[in-house]
C-alpha cells in the first residue's frame, strides 16, 4: 500500500506545491519509487508544473480532474473514470518515469461550497471528508507513495488529503509571519486524526526560501529550532531563482537541469529525511 503523505499549511505562497512536485520527481527519479502527486488546490499549480497548461485544458474539458471525481461523488458517484484520470509519466524530466498526477480543475471552487452542505445519507452514512479516500482505495496499492498538494487552508479539500495520510509535511519560510500558527494548525490536524481514532503524524517542517545573509531568517530559524512544535528537517531549501524556472513545464532531460545544481541537492537531502521517516520511521 501507498504511503500517503500530505503537503499543508495555512499560510499561501510558502512553497508547498514546490516542495510536493520536487519531492515528487525525486521519489521517481533517483529513488524509484512509484509516486502519485493528487493536486487537492483549485488553483491547479502542481497541475501546471507536472503536465503543462495545453495538456490540462482537454483533461479538464474531458471531466477527468480531481474536481470531477467530488462532483461525481456529490452527485452518487458511479460515473468517474478514476483510471483514466490519473496520467502516468508526468513532469517531463527525461530522467524520470513512475510520476502520475491526479490534476486538479478551477472547478474545484465552487464544489468546496457543495461539499460543506452534502447531504449526510442515512445514518450520516456520507461523509465528505472520506470522497477521496474512497476513490482512491482501489489504486493505492499501485503506488509507493501518493503526495497530495493542498490549497492553503484548512477547509473541507485539505481535510479530504489529510483523512487518508499517515502523516504531513509542512513547508515553512523562516519569518515571523510565515512561522505564526504552526503550533495551531498542527493542533487542528491532530483534532481531526482524533475524530477517526487515526494518528496523522507530523512528519516535519521544511524550512524553504532560506537567505542566509537575512537577519530575520536567522533569526526566525534559530527560534524554530530552539521550540518548534514539530520535527524539523535537517535540510534547509535555500532561496534560489532556478526554482522560478523549473516551475515552467518545459521538457528537459535530467532533475539537475530542470532544478539547477544546488536546488536539487536539497530537494533530494530532503526526500531522503522523509523517506527514512516514513519508510524506517527513523
Ligand atoms: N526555494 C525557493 N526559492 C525561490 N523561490 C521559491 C522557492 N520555493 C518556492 N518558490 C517560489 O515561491 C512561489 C510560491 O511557491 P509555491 O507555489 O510552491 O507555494 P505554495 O505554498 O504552494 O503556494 P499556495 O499557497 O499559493 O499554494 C512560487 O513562485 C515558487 O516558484
Ligand atoms: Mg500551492
Amino acid at each position: 500500500m501507498a504511503a500517503v503523505v500530505s503537503v499543508i499549511n495555512l499560510k499561501g505562497g510558502v512553497g508547498k506545491t514546490t516542495t510536493t512536485v520536487a519531492v515528487a520527481q525525486m521519489l521517481a527519479g533517483p529513488f524509484g519509487r512509484r509516486v502519485l502527486v493528487v493536486d487537492l488546490d483549485p488553483q491547479t499549480n502542481a497541475t501546471v508544473m507536472l503536465m503543462g497548461e495545453r495538456a490540462w485544458a482537454a483533461q479538464n474539458a474531458a471531466g477527468l480532474t480531481v474536481a470531477h471525481l467530488f462532483r461525481d461523488a456529490l452527485s452518487g458517484g458511479g460515473r468517474f473514470d478514476l483510471r483514466r484520470a490519473i496520467l502516468p509519466g508526468v513532469g517531463g524530466v527525461g530522467e524520470v518515469d513512475g510520476l502520475a498526477l491526479l490534476p486538479s480543475s478551477l472547478e474545484l471552487i465552487e464544489i468546496q461550497e457543495q461539499l460543506s452542505s452534502m447531504p449526510r445519507g442515512e445514518f450520516y452514512a456520507a461523509n465528505p471528508v472520506e470522497i477521496l479516500r474512497h476513490a482512491l482505495q482501489p489504486v493505492l496499492h499501485e503506488f509507493d507513495w501518493v503526495l497530495v498538494d493542498c490549497p492553503p487552508s484548512l477547509g473541507i479539500v485539505t481535510f479530504n488529503g489529510l483523512r487518508m495520510s499517515r502523516g504531513y509535511v509542512m513547508p515553512t519560510i523562516p519569518d515571523v509571519l510565515s512561522t505564526y500558527g504552526v503550533p495551531q494548525i498542527m493542533r487542528r490536524v491532530r483534532m481531526f486524526g482524533d475524530a477517526f481514532d487515526t494518528r496523522i503524524e507530523p512528519l516535519g517542517i521544511v524550512v524553504n526560501k532560506y537567505r542566509a545573509q537575512s537577519t530575520v531568517h536567522n533569526a526566525q530559524l534559530h527560534a524554530l529550532v530552539a521550540a518548534s512544535p514539530a520535527p524539523i528537517f535537517r535540510t534547509i531549501v535555500p532561496e534560489s531563482n532556478d526554482v522560478a524556472g523549473a516551475a515552467e513545464f518545459r521538457p528537459v532531460s535530467t532533475l539537475r537541469q530542470k532544478w539547477g545544481a544546488r536546488t536539487y541537492e536539497a530537494y533530494r537531502d530532503l526526500t531522503a529525511e522523509i523517506l527514512q521517516r516514513v519508510e524506517y520511521g527513523a
